[in-house]
């Protein structure tokens, strides 16, 4: 089989790592790829929105799966142009896609099947929206409805803040179109984890439990980003939170999204807030989340490529998933400065020593060759990701990782999986 992925982060390069490793595959492409992905897949400069291109690409190497990482082209309707051509996708139709490129839509299909979240209000008239901020007081989270890159997300401790994400959004379009609508929403406090389930748009296959570490500081502290670090299992999501997931949250999202006439097929991500044994839904994501991917994929022991044949011609009945009894945790190496900005071109010392270690996988996320050595191009720069007997393990071993390797402004948390180990 010929297999492309289609995106060129950290996720895509665990992605890339897992689909080589299968027996059924000869050959791997990734679009556009990184130089570390560029280990195990042959590399095509070519930009995840670049529908019509990646279709030609496609047909031209008569590509057997094509897996979408991000979410752009699955918003794009990559996966109904490719299905169009009779090409094997693995991914939701962009009527399904909705459910992460619209907030409004996903908290709307929430509240009509039941599904646990955070009281809301939607509103396009910025007048009504502050009324209504107003009326809830602060704490309170203003989100832009559509796709902002992960930055439409305020958590505002008071209403003056809420007014300011409000007016940020609809008046001085910070988001553009993605900030037509809001979506007002009650604060939630918690403990947040990550839930993913294959699915075909009748069947699901749960994935082990994860969790990332958004925020850029130690101890949780700082901005938000894309995720600083992320492990698996999470002992946050008990047995019978797992089991709660599955029948409260994807179950009901799966039926729900097919009794709207937009089955969804692909990998379902939902972000959890776990208060005092109780969980809501944060969000959700049409895709693998980045990190959570890394250890994930690490700590999977079946071939992953017959699952995304199975949910992409929906026969996922006949699938299961087993696991490497074994935990996963994965550290990323950032560049200094970010989420803000950051200076690029710094080469990258001790790959190949960190390439020595077992049980350890460095995956590129923001790097690109300069004169034929490897350099920091991106915020997330790498996801060093390590497998233990025990978190505690894990965590030894993504950090001797990490210790190994090194670039100027280099910065990353100390503090991965930590949380994991304060759980009783
Ligand atoms: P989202 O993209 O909706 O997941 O939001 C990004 C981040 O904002 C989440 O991972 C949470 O850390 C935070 N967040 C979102 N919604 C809420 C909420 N209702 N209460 C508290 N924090 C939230
Ligand atoms: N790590 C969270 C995400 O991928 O959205």
């Amino acid at each position: 089989m010929k297999v492309l992925v289609i995106g060129g982060g950290g996720r895509e390069h665990a992605l890339v790592w897992k689909i080589a490793q299968s027996p059924l595959v000869d050959k791997v492409f990734c679009a556009p790829g990184n130089p570390g992905i560029a280990q195990q897949a042959e590399c095509i400069p070519l930009k995840v929105d670049d529908l019509e291109g990646l279709l030609a690409f496609a047909k031209k190497e008569a590509i057997d799966l094509t897996v979408v990482g991000p979410e752009l082209p699955l918003t794009l309707g990559i996966v109904n142009l490719f299905r169009k051509e009779g090409l094997t996708i693995f991914g939701p139709e962009q009527q399904a896609a909705q459910i992460e490129g619209s907030k409004n839509f996903s908290k709307s299909l929430m509240a009509k099947y039941g599904i646990p979240t955070a009281e809301f209000a939607a509103f396009s008239d910025y007048d009504q929206a502050v009324a209504y901020v107003r009326s809830k007081g602060a704490p309170i989270v203003v989100k832009a409805d559509g796709l902002a890159a992960g930055k439409g997300v305020y958590v505002a401790q008071t209403e003056v803040e809420a007014l300011e994400a409000l007016k940020e959004i609809m008046l001085d379009d910070a988001f553009g179109e993605a900030g037509t609508q809001v979506v007002v929403e009650e604060f939630l406090k918690g403990e947040e984890a990550s839930f993913f389930a294959f699915t075909d748009g009748r069947n699901i296959l749960p994935l082990v439990s994860s969790q990332d570490h958004k925020q850029v500081f130690d101890g949780d502290q700082g901005p938000n980003t894309g995720g600083m670090g992320a492990y698996s299992p999470a002992p946050v999501v008990t047995p019978d939170l797992y089991e709660e997931t599955i029948r409260q949250v994807i179950e009901p999202t799966i039926r729900g999204m097919a009794a709207e006439g937009c089955p969804y097929s692909g990998i379902l991500f939902a972000g959890l807030m776990i208060d005092n044994g109780k969980l809501k839904v944060l969000e959700f994501n049409a895709r693998f989340g980045d990190p959570e991917a890394q250890p994930l994929l690490m700590r999977m022991k079946s071939d992953i490529v017959p699952v995304f044949m199975a949910c992409a011609q929906g026969r996922l009945e006949q699938q299961a998933l087993e696991w490497h009894d074994k935990a996963a945790v994965c550290v990323v190496m950032a560049s200094g400065g970010y989420p803000g900005s950051y200076e690029k071109g710094f080469e990258i010392s001790g790959l190949d020593e960190a390439a020595e270690i077992d049980d350890l996988m460095v995956f590129h996320a923001g790097t690109q060759l300069k004169d034929g050595r490897v350099c920091n191009s991106g915020g997330r720069v790498l996801g060093v990701t390590g497998l233990g007997t025990t978190i505690a393990e894990a965590i030894e071993k993504a950090y001797s990782g990490v210790h190994t390797i090194n670039w100027q402004d280099v910065r990353y948390r100390t503090d991965i999986g930590q949380k994991a180990l304060r759980k009783p």
